[in-house]
């Protein structure tokens, strides 16, 4: 089972930034993107849509509100990831824990990510007990909701 979970993740987190045939222009930063790459993070972690952010500076909790749940489906092998309206966590320098908001479809059930850690150049990713290791550079461009362009008046 923990292979499987590792070899889906890989197909899902190698395929979202190399085989986009449209890569969207360069979005300015929001304040929630600039918080990751301040802790150490890529700011393909957090989809373009975020309507306001939180942040205890203190003890690092924060909370993001994209304002509605977006759907991504990740080419080329369509698996679908979601975000709910509101991401929760807690960000530390290289290390985002009691991660919620943020799941991934397959085998026929919900993944959630949990945690996620910076080691050297990659992303530790934690599902439960399960983590799986990916490059940093595969998360280097900021993703967009599905259905975005029928929602803008
Ligand atoms: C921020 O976190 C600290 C430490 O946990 C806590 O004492 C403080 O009340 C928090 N501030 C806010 C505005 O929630």
């Amino acid at each position: 089972m923990p292979k499987s979970i590792i070899f889906f993740l890989l197909t899902l987190f190698t395929s979202t930034s190399s085989s986009n045939p449209n890569p969207l222009p360069l979005t300015p930063l929001t304040t929630a993107h600039s918080v990751l790459t301040r802790h150490g993070f890529p700011v393909g972690l957090l989809p373009t849509d975020v309507l306001s952010y939180h942040l205890n500076r203190t003890s690092g909790d924060f909370s993001v509100d994209l304002g509605r749940p977006c759907r991504l489906i990740l080419p080329p092998d369509n698996y679908l990831a979601t975000y709910s309206k509101k991401v929760t966590g807690k960000i530390v320098e290289n290390r985002i824990a009691e991660l919620s908001g943020i799941r991934v479809r397959a085998f026929f059930q919900w993944w959630g990510i949990t945690g996620i850690k910076i080691s050297g150049d990659d992303l530790v990713f934690e599902v439960g007990m399960v983590t799986a290791k990916y490059p940093s550079k595969n998360f280097d461009e900021i993703p967009q909701c599905e259905g975005k362009k029928h929602s803008s008046s």
